[in-house]
Parts: structure tokens; sequence; C-alpha cells
């Protein structure tokens, strides 16, 4: 009989990959069913999975950008040299090929078994329990791993102006020297469409603008996307930049490009557009075709500052990412009071844009977080205080993120609580001409594999959006559970959306949403008040401590700097309430509420807490929903 007690399992995210949601949710199952784990978090090196896996009895690697085999090419080596005796495994979506060659690719790389897509908790376990107690085992158990280090709390980076770290941020990389125009920079924008203007448009006319996301490695293929697109109506068209850029990695960048000249195929080795490596000319050609088109790029750069020059050069003027919401959901050793300061250059720059050549940059932040079981009082608190950053060094217009949770009135009270929230906050500081837009993400966290499933979600997720009234909507398509969707699947999603509008233009939005609405601001307004109220030098650092004291603390994070205390489950009507509320300052009422809405759901369902949480997160990929959205 095997004692789990006595098996170590290591578990890691690797690379630049920033997915923690299902880590972490393995993790917790793994150590319910008894299994040691020595929790690695995301983005280890090869090297790191190496020296973890001594001693362990079996390594889980997870990777959901399709770069894994990028990522561990140094393990076979590694492995030879030292081996390590571990039974490897490897799943997510961890490679850009194909099931076929995926799996061959891994097997490769010395993984003993290779999961390709959505896999149960329990079915990992059972495999576990099968590999373990057929191995030998000749291993000592491990001493336990020392507890989470805290990490260390520096002060603030000093602050410094663009003008000071201009010449140091345009030579990250050769394209950086092409941008520096500001001038001629600013003609070009000038003669490009314009978000801030398209969405000025459609929210007076209460149209919600439809935006999918495009990205491939190639000038020539990502021009053909933008055309299938424009064609098929999108509104809005977006650069998603690749991972490695996402993560500064540029020489790499440039090795694959080389490679893909020798061998065209090897295109497919980047998840996303690489602007920062095309440079201006190529962004300038590219936007050129389409001088109508509001264009934005769409990325979470740990550092963006380079990207967001080569982005403006381009006449691109829309700039996703902030602070808070570009680190963490996506980084484990990266401290917000750097991403604070770094952030505040892409805001200063937009700033300047306007100030010196009329041009308005739209800033949009990422409330989606890290999409999945997120209370709507962290997506509007987050995005309200990076639209006070912005707002603070001269941008003009902002774009509020939010993924939709699933239960109609709390989402369609989410987006209007967006807006009012973030309004009010504005007109008190004195930025009463900065204009606020919504953005209606749809459902962000892991999809149904059961296409079936996905349409009648994206259907549902529509209509929600189009009630919320939100300004635009960021597409997803039924590729989501297994890949990058093209332009084709794209081109499909857009014409569900239309389809849904049309089919359901009369919907009304549940009496309910007011009282979500009601709610979201009361809980927004504490954090916002609280944070704003902390004793600090400037409003960056106030909210560099936010983090550290957990007042701003987001579930599922990977961040080493946030507190990780708060969760949530679904109410009985899949509202998403906190199960535990941590540090984060709501009124006392406010904590009855959510604590007696997840009491009685718990009572109703029987087990206890935490597995009532997983089966929540797992809910929707495991298409456990007879309708979507959960109650509208
Ligand atoms: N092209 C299109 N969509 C992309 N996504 C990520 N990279 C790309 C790309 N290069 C989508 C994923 C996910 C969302 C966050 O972005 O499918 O739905």
């Amino acid at each position: 009989m095997l004692d789990r007690s006595e098996r170590t399992v290591v578990l890691a995210g690797v690379g630049g990959d920033s997915h923690s949601v299902g880590i972490i949710t393995l993790r917790n199952a793994l150590q319910r069913a008894g299994y040691h784990v020595r929790f690695l978090s995301i983005q280890n090196t090869a090297a790191e999975l190496h020296a973890a896996a001594a001693g362990a009895d079996a390594v889980l690697v997870s990777n959901m950008d399709g770069h894994a085999a990028y990522y561990l090419r140094d393990l076979p080596s590694l492995r030879a040299e030292e081996p390590d005796g571990a039974v490897w495994y490897i799943g997510g979506n961890p490679s850009l090929a194909g099931d076929e060659p995926a799996a061959a690719e891994l097997a490769g790389l010395g993984f003993d078994r290779v999961f390709l897509g959505y896999v149960e908790p329990a079915e990992v376990i059972s495999v576990l329990d099968r590999d373990l107690t057929v191995r030998e085992c000749g291993f000592a158990r491990p001493a336990a791993p020392a507890g989470r280090a805290l990490p260390e709390v520096r002060p603030m980076p000093r602050r410094r102006s663009p003008a000071e770290q201009r010449d140091d941020v345009l030579a990250q990389w050769p394209t950086g020297h092409p941008a520096g125009r500001l001038e001629e920079n600013a003609e070009v924008c000038a003669a490009r469409g314009n978000l801030a203007a398209v969405q000025e448009a459609a929210d007076r006319d209460g149209r919600t603008l439809i935006h999918p996301r495009t990205g491939v490695a190639g000038v020539r293929e990502q021009i053909e996307l933008f055309r299938t697109l424009e064609e098929a109506g999108a509104d809005v068209l977006s650069f998603q930049i690749d991972s490695l850029t996402r993560n500064n990695a540029h020489e790499q960048v440039e090795m694959l490009l080389k490679e893909s000249v020798a061998d065209p195929g090897a295109f497919a080795g980047l998840n996303g557009f690489p602007l920062v490596n095309h440079g201006v000319e190529a962004g300038r050609s590219i936007t050129a075709y389409f001088p109508h088109v509001p264009f934005q790029v769409r990325h979470s750069t740990r550092d963006p500052r380079l990207l967001a020059e080569i982005t403006f050069a381009s006449g691109i003027t829309s700039f996703e990412g902030g602070a808070l919401t570009y680190n963490l959901p996506y980084y484990r050793d990266y401290s917000p009071r750097q991403s604070v300061r770094r952030w505040q250059y892409v805001d200063r720059l937009s700033g300047i844009y306007h100030e010196r050549f009329g041009i308005t940059v739209d800033r949009e932040f990422f409330g989606v977080l890290t999409a999945t079981m997120v209370p709507p009082c962290l997506a509007v608190a987050v995005d309200v205080l990076e639209t006070l950053l912005a707002a603070e060094e001269g941008v003009k217009s902002v774009s509020l993120g939010y993924a939709e949770q699933g239960n109609r009135a709390q989402d369609i009270g989410a987006i209007r609580a967006l807006r009012r929230v973030a309004r009010g906050y504005l007109d008190a500081r004195g930025h009463q001409d900065v204009a606020v837009h919504t953005v209606f993400h749809q459902y962000m966290a892991a999809f149904p594999a059961d296409p079936e499933k996905s349409r009648a979600l994206l259907h549902g997720s529509a209509v929600s959006a189009r009630l919320s009234g939100a300004t635009r909507l960021m597409l997803k398509t039924v590729a989501e559970s297994s890949h990058i969707p093209s332009g084709v699947q794209n081109a499909a999603g857009v014409a569900l959306v239309r389809a849904a509008w049309a089919a359901e233009a009369d919907t009304a939005a549940p009496g309910l949403a007011d009282f979500e609405e009601e709610l979201t601001v009361t809980e927004a307004s504490a954090i916002l008040d609280a944070v704003l109220g902390l004793d600090a030098s400037d409003l960056g650092e106030r909210i560099a401590l936010a983090v550290e004291r957990g007042l701003l603390d987001v579930p599922f994070s990977p961040n080493r700097w946030n507190a990780g205390k708060a969760m949530c489950a679904r109410d009985s009507a899949g509202a998403v309430r906190f199960a535990v509320v941590g540090d984060i300052p709501l009124p006392e009422q406010v904590r009855r509420l959510h604590r007696d809405a997840v009491r009685s759901r718990l009572r109703r369902t029987g087990g206890d807490l935490d597995a009532m949480v997983e089966s929540d997160v797992l809910r929707t990929a495991r298409g456990d929903f007879a309708v979507w959205p959960l109650t509208s």
C-alpha cells in the first residue's frame, strides 16, 4: 500500500509561462490527498527543476504557453550528467505543435508521461499512485523544504523621469533607437486609427465594440490575419505579443526568427508577434495597411518601457498593462515597487504624446487578474488605482478590464461599478478630463473541451457583455481549451457574438444587477479609501504597500509579495464571494454577507470548503454547467 506522505512530488511551472491557477489547484489537491509536495511555483529554469528533483519521487511540470521544449532544452543533458531517478510528467498546453509531434518532442526531453489538454486532479493523483506503487523507492525521504521565505521589502526605487531613462530604454535593443523621434512618431499616430476616439463614439452611441486577439511571428502573416479579421467585422485589432518578448528575451526571439528564415516552418516557435524585434518600420508598415483601424498592443511584458516606445512609434495608440495587473497575475519574483516605477514611465510617455502633440493614447488595465474566481471589487480597485497612477502622469483615456465570472447580475454590476467608481475617484482628484471606458472579457479561465459547451458559453457571455453596457468585448473562441485561435476561428467568434446580440436583442438586465453594482461600489470604495489613506510618499508607494500588507490580495497570484490569504467560492447562484477575506479591508456587514453566502452554499452541497473551492475552479473546464451564464 502506497504511503503518500512518504512520497515527494515536485510541482513547477517553467520558463516565462505565467499560468498559476492550474498548479496552485493541483498543489492543493495533491496535499489534500496526502502527498508531500515540493512546490516551486511558476517560472523555474531547467536547472532549478533538476536540482529540486534530487531525492524526489516524481516531478510534475506544467506549461501553458507552448514553449516547454524551448525552456527545457538543457534538461536532458543536466539529467544525463546527474540522474535523479524521479518519474517525470508534463501537462497543460506545452507545445504549439499538434498532439502527436508534441508528445514525441516532450518524450524526447525525457518525460515519462505527457498530458495534453485538461486533466482532472483526481486522474493525476491516480496515475501518480499507480506509477509510484510500481516504482522502486530507493530514496530516503528528503528534508522538508524551508518555509516560504518572505520577500524582502526594499525602499521604493527613486522616481526617474522618462528624459532621465530614455536613452537606456531605447538602447535595450537595436530597434529602440529608430523609435526615438517623438515628432515623427506623432505624425504617424495622427494618420492612423485611434482607439480612444473610437471608444468615445461607441459609448456615445451605446455600441459595444468587438475585439479579437491576434499575434503570429511574421509580418506578412500578421497582415493577413488582420485582413481576415477586418473583413469579419472586428472593430478593434491588436497585436498579441509573444511570451519571449514579454520576458524581454529579445536575443532568443532573434535566434528563432533567424532559424525561421532558413526554415519557414520554424515560425510556429513563437506564440505571438515580436514587435520589439521586428521594430518600428515593420510596425508602421503593418498599421499603414489599415489606416482607419484602431490598433492596440496586448502583452504582459515584465519591463514594458521599450515595447511602449516602439508601439507608439509604430502608430499604435493603445497599450495594455499596469503596475499591478501586469505583475501580480504574471510574475513570481517581481516586486510591485519596481513595476510601479516602470509603468510610470509608460504612463508619462503617453502623457507626453498628448501634451506635446495632441495624440490621445488609451491605456488599458487588465482587471482580469488571474481570471479565476476573482471578485469584482478587486478588479475595480486595481483598475482604479492604475487609472489614478496614469492620470497623474497625464493620460487622458483609460479602458478598464473585467473578466466575466459567470453570474450575469454580478458581471453586469461589475462593469457598471467600474465606470462609476473610476469616474468618482478621478473627478474627486481633478481629473474630469480623463475618459473612462470599460472592457468585458468573455470568460478568461479554463474553457470546456466540448465545442458545444464552449459555444453556449460564448453566446451567453456575449449577451451579458451587451447588457452590461461595456464599451468593448474581448473575444474568445471555441478553440480556447486547446490552442491559440486562428484568424478563421476568431472570425467565427465575431460572427457568434453578433448572432447572439441579434437573437437576444430584447433581453433585459436582471434586477439583481442593481444590488451587485451597489455591493461592488461599496467594497471597491472601502478598499480604495484604505489604500489611498496609507502613509507613504506617493501613490505608487501606497499601492506597493497595499500589496505588501494584503489590502490588495489576488487569489491564485504567483507573486511573492501577494499575501495569498484571500480565497473565493461561488454562492448558490454562481456569484463569486469571499470564502476567506484575509486582510482586504471590507466593511463588517459586507464580510458577513460573503461569509453567509459561502456557508449557505456549503450547507446545501455538503463536504468541506477546500473541495468546494476546487470544484468551483474546475467547473467550467469540466463543462459542468447546464446553461451559461450560471444564473441570469
Ligand atoms: N493570437 C490570438 N490569440 C492569442 N491568445 C494568446 N496568444 C494569442 C495569439 N498569438 C489568446 C488565448 C487566450 C487569451 C488570453 O489570449 O487564446 O484566450
